[in-house]
Order: structure tokens, then C-alpha cells, then sequence
């Protein structure tokens, strides 16, 4: 079914850009030639939002979202093109022919619905023992060491081998393959082709804090299956990183005890559970997000982290502790021995070893970020570069707290640890975080719409884009990124905006020039302004070489291999420490 390109025409023409946006951003505001608010689809700060109502498009030069009043409307309430269309023509008064008034607000529902009768089935099919492998699987749980009560609560289940197991039940329910996969249990491979997501897998339902069900895990029970795990897509219910697994099951003894232990898996929660250790959850994706401290921060003010002693969970756990941290929690950091999994370890050693080794085994963030730091190198071992790296790493780590009182304990700790002066490290701190705030003001002069994803190379080219003569003062050579180089070409040829426009092909490239001639910054000191982000520009070629540099080192042991190297980083680390002062080494070098 198409709709005629006629009427999505005339829809388009009879919901103004601006109208429509404001009725969802009522803080919309007229900004020279465009309209501008707070994003709504990224945690904005600044307004980044831009509306031209003469195109007809919007842009958020924050998370770089863009498109027409459509895309606008299926970004803002999650629905599909079909569904924008239907909204906004029911807003006008145009009828569409054979198409139904708008189901977005019961689809919702529906799916939340289809979620639950899903999960009935799976639960049902294992505690039933409907079949032989349903058996098998029930027998696994049990050898895991989880019982019925916990099978229960957690509404654990079973898919068997049927490829059509929901299929043939939801259908006849007067649900379409539609229906299903916008819920996530199937996936669409190819026209007319879908797949059930949890085949012959043990089933591990995702609730949300409500405990409605939102999305599956599913893992397999013989190792010839590709995936130990799968999980369903995310949807407009599920968003991994808003989610915990085992949140809503923990809840009544999150609000006792205030404490939450985070671990890696659902087996892990599970076999907790099953100990009475009830308030742990799992995360949902491998990366933890803000959003995940900032629910965790609704319900605890104590956090736990057991995450795998490995390289991915290390970093998991560094960027927890960011994340925690920065909202004020409290955080304590166990890494079980000879490489265990929670789960492992109190199958293992029991209830009273397992509360025994979180007091005696954790460690608070610092002493963990030290230990992951130095890689079980002794401090007394340690090049001095070495040592003033890790140092420097372990401030950057600091500036993420908040308190004051805090901090300077972690400070003290970090001098006591490297054998070294207080005052020593407490002046490194202010030289780094005094760089960062510097480097902020400095920023401001040009940030009013500069954002994460724009690279320094954009913003000198969006400026070039409004000062057109400054284009004479760049060398095309200083421009790494293929498409700003691109662009500087043509504009050295004395191309217009229209005519660039037109020889972009990809449709990629042309969002991203849109974007560029759309901004509206205005520069209080152009001249200022030009120097600033030339000067930001080569700073960041020498944090790029620093960072190279401080990989190497780090590898290095006592005896120094390269002194080259190090030479090289020390005397790019002064460059760039004394980049705010007139007339030093690095001003000279643009
Ligand atoms: N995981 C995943 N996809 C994979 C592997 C893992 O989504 N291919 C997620 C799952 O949430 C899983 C968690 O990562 O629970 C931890 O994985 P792993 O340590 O491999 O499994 P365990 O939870 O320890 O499961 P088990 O003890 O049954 O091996
Ligand atoms: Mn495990």
C-alpha cells in the first residue's frame, strides 16, 4: 500500500515545521533565521535544536538528528513512517483512503501484551514439561542450583526446536508477523521470511520496573549452537541501556538495604537470588551508560560491582564507576578470585564466604583504578614517566567526583601510595583540571553550538562557510577529515553553497553539509574566534600523538628501550600544559 505523493505533499505543506515541533517543544524559539530549543532525543544542555521553517527540516547539531516534519514526528513518538503520515493527516483533516485512524496509541499496549503471552507460553512449556527437552532444560536449571520458587519468580521458560512455537499460538490471536516483530520475538531475514529469536533456548524474560515483560534472553543448552546467548532487539518498550535485569525482582530489598550489587549475567543474578541475596541485578548491554547510574541512583546509595576480572569487564567497570560516581553513589569495586563469576563462586562457597569475601575483598574506585592503572607493576618499579602517567590518568579519574571532601582523601591516598608529596599532587591536579577549564573558556567563544560529534575540522569549516574570507588564510593541506577537505576545495574555487550542494552525492554527505550552512552562530570576535579553533585544532594533533605515545610507554618496563619516546611525550605534554601562555614553544609551532 502506497499513499499518493500528492497528498503526503499536501500534509506536508498544511503542518508547518514550527507548529508542529512547538506543540512537542513548547520552548521552540524564533533565532535569526531558524527556531531553536533543547533537544528532545539527546540530554541537551544548550539549545542544539534547529528548526528552518523556510526547508522545512530539522537538524540537533548535538546527536545529529535531521529530516522533515515526518521524521520528526516518527522520532518523537517512536512510530513508522505510516504512522507519522496518519498523525499528521489526522491533524489537518485530510483523509487517507484505506488506511485506519491511527493505532499508535494502543500499539503500545499491544505489544507489552504479545510480550506477556510470550513469556506465559515459554514459562509454561518448561514448568509443564511438555516435552522431552523441555524436561532436559528444567534438569539444567536445577543442576545450576535454581529451584522452582526462583523459576517462578524470575518466569523463567523454554523454546523448543518448533520454529513456528509462537507463530503458530500468536497468530491465531489475530496478531500479524508485523505485530510480532515490532514486539522483537521475530525477526524478519529476508521478504516473507521471519524467525523466532529464542529457539531451543532456555528463556530469560526482561521486565521492566513494573514488572511487565519487555524482551527476552535466551540461552542455548548444547555448545553447538552458535550463540551462548541472544537476546531480542531492542523496541519501542526496551532500550538496554534503561533497563537492569533483575531490577524489579530486587526492588524489595534495594529500598532495605540501599545497596545494590551489579553483576555481569542473568545466571549470576539468578544463582544470588536463589542465595537470598537479593539485591542484585545484571546489566543489559556491555557498555554502562549514564542512564544506567541515573536509575540505579533512583533506588540505591550504595553500589557493588562484580563485574568478570577481565579486560571488557575492567572497562565496564571504570566507566560504572565514572558514571556512579559523577551522581554521588557509593561505590565499591570485587573482583573474585581465580577468575569466578558470582554465580561460580557461591555455587562454590556459599552464602556466608560469598558476603564474606564483599568485606574483605572489595576495594574502594581509586584503589581499583590503580590497580587496573599500573597493570600489577609495584609502584617502587615504575619508570617516573610511568608514574606520572598513571598519576595523571588517576586525576582525570577524580575530576569526576563532585565532592570536595572526597577528593582530596582520594588525593591524599594517591600521594601515600606513589611515596610522594600531597601538595606535589594536589598542584598536578589544579595544572590538569585548570587545562580542562581553560580550554572551556576558551571554547565558549565558539561552542554555542559546537557539540561532541562535531570535530574541531567541521567547526573550522563552518566557520569558513560564514566568513568566506578567512579561506584564504588555510592551507587545504591542515584539514585531515576527506569531506571538510573536499568542501575546502570547492570553496577555494569560489563555489556557492547551492552549487556544493549539488555535487555532493551521498545523501550522507549532503545532511552533513546541510547542517554546516544551516548554523546560525554568531561570533562576538571573528578574528579571535579563527585563531582559538586553529589553535584548538593543532592541540588536538598533539593529544592524538600524546595518547600514541602514553600506549607505548605503558608497555615499557624499568629498563628504558626508548628514550626517543619518551623525550618525545614528555616535552609534547609541556607544549601542551603551557598552550594557554603568549609566546611559548607551542604558539610558535602554529
Ligand atoms: N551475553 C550476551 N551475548 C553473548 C554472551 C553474553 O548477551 N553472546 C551477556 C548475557 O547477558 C550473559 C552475560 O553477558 O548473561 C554474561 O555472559 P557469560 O559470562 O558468557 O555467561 P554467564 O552469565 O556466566 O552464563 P553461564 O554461567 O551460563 O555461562
Ligand atoms: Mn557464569
Amino acid at each position: 500500500m502506497s499513499i499518493d505523493a500528492n497528498i503526503i505533499e499536501e500534509i506536508e505543506e498544511a503542518n508547518k515545521i514550527e507548529h508542529v515541533v512547538m506543540e512537542y517543544l513548547p520552548n521552540l524559539r524564533h533565532i535569526g533565521n531558524n527556531w531553536r530549543a533543547v533537544c528532545p532525543f539527546h540530554d541537551d544542555k544548550n539549545p542544539s535544536f534547529i528548526v528552518n521553517s523556510e526547508k522545512g527540516i530539522f537538524k540537533c547539531f548535538g546527536c545529529n538528528v535531521s529530516g522533515n516534519v515526518f521524521n520528526f514526528i516518527m522520532l518523537i513518538n517512536n512510530v513508522s513512517w505510516i504512522e507519522a503520515v496518519k498523525i499528521l493527516a489526522a491533524k489537518c483533516g485530510i483523509h487517507l483512503n484505506g488506511y485506519s485512524h491511527s493505532k499508535y496509541f494502543i500499539k503500545k499496549d499491544m505489544i507489552l501484551q504479545i510480550l506477556e503471552e510470550a513469556s506465559s507460553y515459554y514459562h509454561n512449556f518448561l514448568l509443564n514439561k511438555t516435552t522431552y527437552e523441555a524436561i532436559l532444560a528444567l534438569k539444567y536449571l536445577y543442576t545450576r542450583g535454581i529451584d522452582d520458587k526462583i523459576i517462578k519468580e524470575f518466569k523463567i521458560g523454554f523454546c523448543n526446536s518448533d520454529k513456528y512455537f509462537l507463530r503458530k499460538k500468536l497468530l491465531t490471536h489475530g496478531y500479524s508477523l508485523y505485530d510480532l516483530q515490532i514486539s522483537g520475538v521475530i525477526g524478519k531475514l529476508y521478504e516473507n521470511t521471519y524467525f523466532e529469536y529464542m529457539t531451543n533456548r532456555l528463556v530469560f524474560p526482561i521486565v521492566n520496573i513494573h514488572g511487565q515483560v519487555i524482551a527476552f534472553g535466551g540461552r542455548a543448552l548444547n555448545d553447538e549452537m552458535l550463540a551462548k546467548y541472544i537476546n531480542t532487539p531492542e523496541t519501542i518498550v526496551y532500550s538496554k541501556s534503561k533497563n537492569l535485569y533483575g531490577l524489579f525482582q530486587s526492588l524489595p530489598s534495594i529500598s532495605k538495604k540501599r545497596t545494590i550489587i551489579i553483576v555481569e549475567g542473568y545466571i549470576d543474578v539468578l544463582a544470588l537470588h536463589q542465595s537470598q541475596i537479593c539485591n542484585t541485578v545484571a546489566v543489559l548491554g556491555s557498555t554502562f551508560t549514564k542512564e544506567y547510574a541515573k536509575l540505579i541512583a533512583r533506588y540505591a546509595h550504595n553500589v557493588i560491582l562484580m563485574f568478570d576480572p577481565d579486560h571488557a569487564g575492567e572497562q565496564t567497570t571504570q566507566r560504572a564507576l565514572e558514571n556512579l560516581i559523577h551522581l554521588g553513589i557509593m561505590c565499591r569495586v570485587v573482583q573474585l578470585p581465580n577468575k569466578m563469576d558470582a554465580d561460580e563462586y557461591i555455587i562454590r562457597y556459599g552464602k556466608c564466604k560469598f558476603i564474606n569475601i564483599i568485606k574483605t575483598l572489595s576495594m574502594s574506585p581509586i584503589d581499583f583504578m590503580i590497580r587496573k592503572l599500573s597493570n600489577n607493576v609495584n609502584q617502587e618499579a615504575m619508570l617516573p614517566e610511568v608514574k606520572a602517567l598513571i598519576i595523571d590518568k588517576l586525576l582525570y579519574f577524580i575530576a569526576n567526583i563532585n565532592n570536595i571532601i572526597i577528593r582530596m582523601e582520594w588525593i591524599k591516598y594517591i600521594a601515600h601510595y606513589f611515596n610522594l608529596n600531597e601538595q606535589i599532587i594536589l598542584s598536578e591536579f589544579f595544572n590538569i583540571t585548570h587545562i580542562n577549564q581553560r580550554n572551556r573558556k576558551q571554547k565558549i567563544l565558539y561552542r554555542d553550538v559546537k557539540v561532541k560529534k562535531m570535530s574541531i575540522e567541521e567547526i573550522l569549516l563552518e566557520f569558513i562557510l560564514q566568513n568566506r574570507d578567512y579561506i584564504h588564510k588555510i592551507n587545504t593541506d591542515i584539514f585531515e577529515n576527506k569531506q571538510c577537505k573536499k568542501v575546502i576545495g570547492f570553496l577555494k574555487k569560489g563555489l556557492t553553497d547551492k552549487v556544493i550542494l549539488n555535487s555532493l552525492i551521498e545523501k550522507k554527505e549532503k545532511t552533513w553539509f546541510v547542517s554546516l550552512i544551516l548554523s546560525s552562530v554568531k561570533y562576538s570576535d571573528i578574528n579571535k574566534t579563527f585563531i582559538t579553533i586553529l589553535q584548538d585544532l593543532k592541540k588536538n594533533k598533539i593529544k592524538q600523538r600524546i595518547n600514541f605515545l602514553s600506549k607505548k610507554i605503558s608497555l615499557m618496563t624499568k629498563i628504558p628501550k626508548d628514550k626517543e619516546t619518551l623525550k618525545e611525550y614528555m616535552s609534547l605534554l609541556n607544549i601542551l600544559k603551557n598552550s594557554g601562555n603568549q609566546n611559548n614553544e607551542y604558539n610558535n609551532k602554529i
